[in-house]
C-alpha cells in the first residue's frame, strides 16, 4: 500500500495540486459532503509551536469530515521529552488515521513519515509550511479565476518557511513567483533549483532579488510575513532593523498591478512587514485567506486518504 504524505509543497504534482485545490472548492461550497473518515477514525495533530489558524482549522476540519482531532500540544506528551520522531510514529500510526505535526526540523517529519505507516502532514517546519500554500492559492483562484501565469511578490523573509513554500508551491501552479529578501534572509538555493527546474516544466519562473520595487513591479499576487518566525526570537532586533524597506505599504503597493490582490498568512504585526492601511484595506483578502486554510487542509486529507488508501 502507498502512503501520500505532504512534507513539502512538492509531494504534490501540479495536476494533483489543482485536484485538491478544485476539492477545496467543492468542499467551501458543500462543507460536509464527503465523510471519509466516518466512524471512529481519530486524525493527531500535534503542536511543538504556537498556533490559532492551524489549530482550529485542522479541529474543525477533521470534525466535519466526521473523524475526531486529537490535538496534542508536544510539551503534554514524550514527543517534548526527546522521544523520536520514528517512536511516536510507531505508536501513532497504529491508533490514528494520519497525523499533523507543526514542528521545528523537517526531518523530524521525514523521520515521522518514513515510520507512521499513516499520512504525515506539515503543518508547518522551519523550512515549509505548504498547508498555508494551499489555502492560498484556493484564494487567489477565488479573486483572480487561475493561477498559471499570475506574478506573485513575496517580500521579506525569503529563507523563512513561506518564502520557500511559495517557490515550490507557486511554481507548481505555473505562476512567476518573485521573492524580494535582503542578502542573507535568501531561499535556500537548493529550493529555488528545485523550484526553478518544476517551473520548467509548468510555464512558471523563479526571481529572487535584494531589490523590493523589481519584486512588486506589476505583480498579481503581493504577499508578505512576519520578518521574525517562530524560534527566531534571539534575532528581533536585528531582524526588525534589517527588513524596513521589505514592508508593503499603500506606497510600495503603489507598484504593484492595480489590481493586485495581498495575502499574509498571518498573525501580522502592523506596522512592520505590512501596513495597517494595507492590510485593512480593500485589496487585502486575508480573512479569505485565513478561512480557506479549513477548506484545503479538509481537501487535503480527503485526497491523501484516498490516494493512501489504493
Ligand atoms: N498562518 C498560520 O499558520 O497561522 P497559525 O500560526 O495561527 O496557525
Ligand atoms: N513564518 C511564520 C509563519 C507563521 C504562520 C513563522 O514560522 O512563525
Amino acid at each position: 500500500m502507498t502512503i501520500r504524505h505532504f512534507l513539502r509543497d512538492d509531494d504534490l504534482t501540479p495536476a494533483e495540486q489543482a485536484e485538491v485545490l478544485a476539492l477545496a472548492a467543492e468542499l467551501k461550497a458543500d462543507p460536509y459532503s464527503r465523510k471519509p473518515l466516518a466512524g471512529p477514525q481519530t486524525v493527531a495533530v500535534i503542536f511543538d509551536k504556537a498556533s490559532t489558524r492551524t489549530r482550529v482549522s485542522f479541529g474543525v476540519g477533521i470534525a466535519d469530515l466526521g473523524g475526531s482531532p486529537l490535538i496534542l500540544d508536544a510539551a503534554a506528551t514524550q514527543n517534548g521529552r526527546g522521544e523520536s520522531p520514528a517512536d511516536t510514529a510507531r505508536v501513532l500510526g497504529r491508533m490514528t488515521s494520519a497525523i499533523v505535526w507543526r514542528t521545528y526540523a523537517q526531518s523530524g517529519l521525514e523521520e515521522m513519515a518514513a515510520h507512521a505507516g499513516v499520512p504525515v502532514v506539515n503543518a508547518l517546519s522551519d523550512d515549509f509550511h505548504p498547508c498555508q500554500i494551499l489555502a492560498d492559492w484556493q484564494t487567489v483562484i477565488e479573486h483572480k479565476g487561475s493561477l498559471a501565469g499570475l506574478t506573485v511578490a513575496y517580500l521579506g523573509d525569503g529563507a523563512n518557511n513561506m518564502g520557500h513554500s511559495y517557490l515550490l508551491g507557486g511554481a507548481t501552479a505555473g505562476m512567476h513567483v518573485r521573492i524580494g529578501a535582503p542578502e542573507g534572509y535568501q531561499p535556500d538555493p537548493r529550493i529555488v533549483d528545485d523550484a526553478a527546474a518544476i517551473a520548467a516544466g509548468t510555464g512558471g519562473s523563479v526571481t529572487v532579488t535584494a531589490d523590493p520595487s523589481a519584486a512588486l513591479a506589476g505583480a498579481d499576487v503581493v504577499i508578505t510575513d512576519t520578518w521574525v518566525s517562530m524560534g527566531q526570537e534571539a534575532e528581533k532586533e536585528a531582524r526588525l532593523a534589517l527588513f524596513g524597506d521589505y514592508s508593503i505599504t499603500e506606497k510600495t503597493l503603489g507598484l504593484a498591478a492595480h489590481d493586485a490582490i495581498v495575502l499574509h498568512c498571518l498573525p501580522a504585526y502592523r506596522g512592520l512587514e505590512i501596513s495597517a492601511e494595507v492590510l485593512d484595506g480593500p485589496q487585502s483578502v486575508v480573512w479569505d485567506e485565513a478561512e480557506n486554510r479549513l477548506h484545503a487542509q479538509k481537501a487535503l486529507l480527503v485526497w491523501l486518504l484516498e490516494k493512501s488508501s489504493t
